[in-house]
């Protein structure tokens, strides 16, 4: 997701299928050359401070019903809105959906975003998902944004995005000046770009693609999907993606030691990039969006037919863009 506006992912919608990992090769050289930047285990003292989870997890967020900052065909509307598009189960599960009916408007589908009332520091945050939004036309993110600065002087951190029929999950930085991703952090993921700093001119930011096919999408959701865990500290931001079979006890037991879970699935170290001056105050969002700066960009590279604002129009491709969600919890 991007704070703002304009000709985002170009860059990689140029190059081909946002799948193809480009830069395997690159990362293979470095490691070989010997210099790597690993991630070190932070002593394990996080407390849980804050659980969105269950009945009560919309009393914590805020719906954002402005026009979309991305440029989507979609028109976010609020959990009272006719169309009842943020609810939870009675299971407990949340879920955030995009309209299934044929009631656009000004061509643009009814859809979600929401963000956290509180912002953070620092900390681990967890989110436990269930399933995610996918298919052609469809923009999800799971992502946090500096509060109280203009884009992207407060820092945004996308944990989880992509677009259409993506398979692959895209971690990427947004930052201020002076920011780059050190291009020998190790990490399991192939990195895609190493310039943090961005502006609306030259946003695709520093990145990681995942090399798995369940890390985003179809092959996610028939997992039941999986946990997403990340820290941002001074030291660095590291994520990791865990499968819903594979989730560690510490993290279930909310109990959570970052120092036993091996290497990240993406590492942004400090080394090049002062973590805590350009990473402020973090709200989290969940949102979906569709077509506008990447989705509808790099629509024509995807396997989807037609025009990506005909996929909008076309109800029968939302039945899966929903997020589902058991909980989102925060330990400092
Ligand atoms: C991931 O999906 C692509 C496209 O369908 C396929 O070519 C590739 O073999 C898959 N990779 C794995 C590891 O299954
Ligand atoms: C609408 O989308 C569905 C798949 O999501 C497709 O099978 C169908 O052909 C589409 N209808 C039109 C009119 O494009």
């Amino acid at each position: 997701m991007l704070g703002a506006l304009t000709t985002v992912v170009l860059a990689f919608a140029a190059s081909g299928s946002a799948l193809m990992p480009h830069h395997g090769a690159h990362t293979r050289r470095h490691n070989n050359a010997g210099r790597a930047v690993s991630y070190v285990p932070r002593s394990s003292s996080y407390k849980l401070v804050k659980e969105y989870a269950g009945q009560s997890f919309f009393d914590g967020w805020n719906f954002f019903t402005g026009a979309d900052p991305t440029n989507g065909l979609v028109k976010f509307v609020g959990k009272d809105d006719d169309a009842k598009l943020a609810y939870v189960q009675d299971d407990g599960t949340v879920v955030l959906a995009v309209d299934q009916s044929d009631n656009l408007v000004n061509g643009k589908r009814k859809s979600i975003r929401i963000t956290t009332d509180d912002s953070f520091d620092r900390g681990l945050f967890v989110a436990d998902i269930y399933s995610m939004p996918h298919g052609c036309s469809v923009w999800p993110a799971y992502w946090s944004l500096g509060a109280g600065a203009d884009w992207p002087n407060g820092g945004e951190i996308d944990i989880i995005e992509g677009v259409n029929e993506q398979l692959q999950n895209q971690i990427t930085l947004h930052s201020g000046a002076d920011c780059t991703l050190d291009k020998a952090a190790d990490a399991l993921s192939n990195k895609l770009g190493l310039t943090c700093t961005s502006s609306n001119g030259n946003n695709a930011g520093c990145a990681y693609q995942q090399k798995e096919n369940n890390t985003f999408g179809h092959l996610f959701n028939m997992q039941a999907g999986g946990v997403y865990a990340h820290t941002l500290e001074s030291d660095g931001i590291s994520v990791w993606f865990f499968d819903r079979d594979a989730i560690p006890s510490d993290l279930a037991a909310k109990t959570p030691d970052p120092s036993g879970w091996g290497t990240p699935t993406a590492y942004f170290p400090n080394t090049d990039c002062d973590i805590a001056a350009k990473f402020k105050k973090q709200q989290l969002i969940f949102d979906i969006t569709l077509c506008g700066d990447w989705a509808g960009a790099a629509y024509s590279q995807s396997s989807c037919p037609g025009t990506c604002a005909d996929a909008v129009a076309n109800a029968s491709n939302f039945d899966v863009a929903q997020w589902k969600i058991a909980s989102v919890r925060v330990y400092q």
